[in-house]
């Protein structure tokens, strides 16, 4: 087989594994804790095989994935009768001398919900995204579980009207769906129902064909029905003898109480470290990439702290509505929708302290403790707002309460602003602002620190009374037209001396000619390989909550009315008074980045 452990992770699971074993932050402690009974998956590790000193490359050779023998795509009349000669997966491991970390293996990724959007829309491409570059491992299945009735044909067909090829890559395109559509089957079933699961547990170990059996469910449901799956899947459908996972996406819950009891519930029947909370906003390349802006350029990390750096502002805009979500959207409204989550783990992810190691505990324990050190918020440093409905160039856009789904006089907010401290001594009195908001002018999601202005600037004539202006700013741009770029002063060429202020711009398009993949590709991936690193841990969501909590009661209790704001406009006017309150202008409505 031409291709290499080292470059692909999903390649053979024994040299995964052995690399696994080889690399240097693997510890005995982050050995898998089992589910229950399965004393085999104690030694399987379940820390990633991605090895962080090599460049990761899923793609495969051409033709090194099996992709459409036989053995993979039709069940294994073996196991029919408990696998192998007879034998379980786990004792034919042992009769031919094998442990677990030297059986081959196989992955079957249940997609439960799996006729969703979610699941639609991004979780069959993102997996089909994989397996074309060769991510997945070599024996994989793919399951779509939900109550409604379908053949694995219509399954197939209704997941090949999403599937997609990278623009830079769509040879072999047709060919590649194809094979992966012969991989994927359906099983319906109640989502509370054990005997259900026992049916797809059964079809799972046709297709497994006795090999080492590891088990991924992706809940792309309700949050009121997690326990029920958990429970059905943990008792019925889980891996006797690999590992079993299974990644949950939010709402985690609507508070501190609400998102405990989750947590409970799930654990009755579940390992912290089985399961997978995504935030894919954790996924996006330029978040994965803050770390390494930070802590691998020796000119940002110095500057990284209150003594440099005046305010940072985490910006989260879309130009529509809730069209079709209202439903949803107003039992969270906009602060748990995206401040809670995606944008407090952005915060966390840059304000944190160099961790030991990329070890996904490491990481994720400097996080908490940014997250513990942030002062309470008040509400007088919090603005929300609404959209109303507003008529441009004779088309008129619908307000929020026009939304049939959403209850009449709703106050629910689809904007809000936010000034968060984090009190500790790299940050001390540094604004963190927040600005999140639906049915705004522009769609974009970016990072902007901005500097302090330079003491005794020789140049400060040149810039008028506004010092402002001439201030550094760094630019994360997360989406669309990822970049980061950084405002200089810079001369104006010719014989003057005249400065304006110039972008030194690292525009992803125009440096990098491959496609970005989507998030759920990357958060699937490690899922699979059991990288927790961009997972959110119970702790992490505590004490996010712990956060929000106390300002969301207040402003249901109070009844806070929220600003209105027009369809496609920049939002309340509220917000600016806010960030000026701390001395502050928004970065992403100065007349530079707006024109
Ligand atoms: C989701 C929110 O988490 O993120 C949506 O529930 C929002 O309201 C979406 O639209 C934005 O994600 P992305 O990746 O499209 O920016």
């Amino acid at each position: 087989m031409a291709l290499s452990a080292a470059k692909c992770p999903s390649s053979s699971s024994s040299a995964a594994a052995r690399l696994s074993l080889e690399h240097p932050s693997v510890r005995s402690s982050t050995l898998l804790r089992p589910f229950p009974n399965s004393a085999l998956a104690r030694r399987v590790p379940s820390r990633s095989f991605k090895n962080w000193n090599l460049s990761v490359v899923c793609k495969q050779e051409a033709g090194a994935v099996p992709v459409s023998s036989s053995a993979e795509e039709a069940p294994s009349k073996n196991v029919e009768n408990g696998g192998l000669f007879g034998l379980s997966s786990e004792e034919y491991g042992h009769a031919i001398g094998l442990d677990a970390s030297e059986r081959e293996s196989t992955v079957s990724i249940t997609v439960v919900g799996a006729s969703g959007d979610l699941a639609k829309k991004k979780i069959f491409p993102a997996l089909f995204a994989l397996y074309y570059e060769g991510c997945l491992p070599k024996h994989f299945t793919i399951f779509g579980y939900a109550r409604s009735k379908m053949t694995d044909a219509e399954l197939r067909t209704m997941v090949s009207k999403t599937l997609t090829c990278r623009i830079d890559k769509s040879e072999n395109c047709s060919e590649k769906m194809e094979q992966f559509l012969k991989r994927c089957f359906y099983h319906s079933g109640q989502y509370d129902s054990e005997e259900n699961f026992a049916e797809l547990d059964k079809k799972l170990k046709e297709h497994e064909g006795g090999r080492l059996p590891n088990r991924l469910f992706y809940l792309s449901i309700p949050p009121n029905i997690f326990i029920d799956v958990v429970k059905s899947a943990s008792q019925s459908g889980s891996s006797k003898d690999g590992w079993t996972r299974v990644i949950v996406e939010k709402p985690f819950g609507r508070d501190s109480q609400s998102s405990a009891a989750l947590t409970r519930g799930l654990k009755q029947y579940l390992e912290e470290d089985q399961i997978f909370r995504i935030d894919h906003y954790l996924g996006k390349e330029l978040v994965e990439n803050l770390s390494i802006l930070r802590f691998s350029n020796l000119v940002f990390e110095p500057l990284w702290s209150r003594q440099y750096i005046r305010n940072v502002q985490l910006i989260f805009s879309e130009d529509f509505g809730t069209e079709g979500r209202g439903g949803y959207f107003d039992n969270y409204g906009i602060i748990r929708d995206i401040m809670q989550n995606h944008l407090l783990q952005i915060l966390a992810l840059f304000a944190m302290e160099t961790p030991v190691s990329m070890d996904a505990e490491d990481i994720r324990n400097e996080k908490v403790k940014v997250l513990r050190s942030m002062k309470p918020l008040q509400l007088e440093d919090v603005v929300i707002g609404q959209y109303k409905s507003h008529t441009r160039g004779g088309v008129t856009y619908p307000g929020y309460i026009d939304d049939k789904t959403v209850p009449k006089g709703s106050l629910t907010p689809t904007f809000a602003a936010a000034a968060l401290f984090i009190d500790n001594a790299r940050w001390d009195g540094v604004p963190f602002l927040m600005k999140a908001g639906k049915a705004l002018h522009t769609r974009r999601t970016e990072i902007r620190v901005q500097f302090r202005h330079v003491p005794g600037n020789l140049y400060k004539r040149s810039f008028g009374t506004d010092l402002d202006r001439a201030t550094n700013e760094l630019v994360i741009r997360v989406q669309p037209n990822e970049a980061i770029y950084l405002k200089i002063n810079n001369k104006i060429p010719g014989l003057g001396m005249r400065l304006d202020r110039s972008n030194l711009n690292l525009l992803y398009a125009s440096r990098y000619s491959k496609e970005i993949p989507d998030a759920y590709e990357r958060l699937l991936l490690d899922a699979i390989e059991g990288e927790r690193r961009l997972f959110i841990r119970s702790d992490e969501l505590d004490a996010a909550w712990e956060l929000f909590t106390p300002l969301l009661k207040e402003l249901e209790e109070k009844k806070i009315a929220p600003e209105l704001y027009p369809y496609g406009s920049r939002g309340p006017v509220g917000a600016h008074y806010l960030a000026a309150n701390y001395n502050v202008r928004w970065g992403d409505l100065s007349a530079s980045e707006t024109t």
